[in-house]
């Protein structure tokens, strides 16, 4: 089976991007599994449930967030409407699993894609260069511990490349695919790991590349230029929609192939 996974949508360009090509990646890779990483779908920051609505009349199956998840005060009542064991859309909108307890939404989703197979995706979020949260590898193996699907896919939202390396290897072979969201810059890494885990550092962001990292350039620089705070902008130029499709045997839930993704206008 085929598993198509898109990076972090970035504001209104990323949107567009997203919608002219992901209808025709999903038929030609003929993609059983969609997930999309929304986290900054709102303008760079967040995301509304009306932008993840539209985001699933694309054909996304499950959509991922990160460290923008609360940027958007209208998701936190859309993810409290979920509950635990339900299947629509509010529920299949992750948030990183090792956030503290207690807070809105969940971490982990379990599905069944439209041919039948159980699948799971796990969001985790990195700790190095970002905020003290729990631990992701402990996490990871607690609530991979009561999965039963073969098929399940990671999104490893984290900042240090070293961390996302370490928890490809700690899962390889456990899961079906470690893919690295969260810098917006895609790394040329992917590979079959030895156990069987599909693994890239990160797939880069689908948003407008004519900027830093999402944002007007001249804002950044700004920034950069006199350390004075400034109000950040989503940038419109060279826009790409980037991910991956991962090819995984849906008995087993091993990774044999991995393509990374970078489509633009
Ligand atoms: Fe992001
Ligand atoms: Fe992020």
């Amino acid at each position: 089976m085929n598993i198509l996974f898109v990076g972090d949508i970035f504001g209104s360009a990323g949107r567009r991007i997203v919608r002219e090509h992901i209808g025709h990646v999903r038929a030609a890779h003929k993609v059983d599994l969609t997930i999309v990483n929304v986290e900054n779908a709102a303008g760079g920051f967040g995301v509304t449930p009306g932008l993840a609505e539209e985001i699933f009349d694309l054909g996304a199956d499950v959509l991922t967030t990160g460290n923008h998840v609360w940027d958007k005060k209208e998701l936190l009542d859309y993810l409290n409407s979920a509950a635990p064991t339900a299947h629509d859309r509010a529920r299949r909108v992750l948030r990183p699993a090792n956030f503290p307890p207690g807070v809105p939404g969940y971490g982990l989703y379990e599905g069944k894609t439209s041919g039948g197979v159980d699948y799971a995706v796990l969001q985790l979020q990195g700790r190095v260069f970002m905020t003290a949260i729990d631990d992701p590898f402990r996490a990871a193996d607690a609530l991979l511990a009561g999965v039963q699907a073969k098929v399940i896919v990671v999104d490893f939202h984290a900042e240090a490349s070293s961390e996302k390396a370490a928890l490809g290897w700690y899962l390889d072979g456990r899961v079906t695919a470690v893919l690295g969201t969260h810098t917006h810059v895609p790394t040329a890494d992917e590979r079959i790991l030895p156990h069987g885990t599909a693994y890239q550092t990160d797939v880069g962001m689908s948003g407008p590349y004519d900027s830093i990292i999402g944002v007007e350039k001249d804002l950044v620089l700004h920034k950069f230029l006199t350390a004075m705070p400034g109000k950040f902008e989503a940038a419109k130029g060279n826009p790409k929609m980037c991910g991956a499709v991962v090819t995984c045997d849906p008995a087993t839930g091993r990774a044999s192939a991995i393509q990374r993704i970078m489509l633009g206008e």
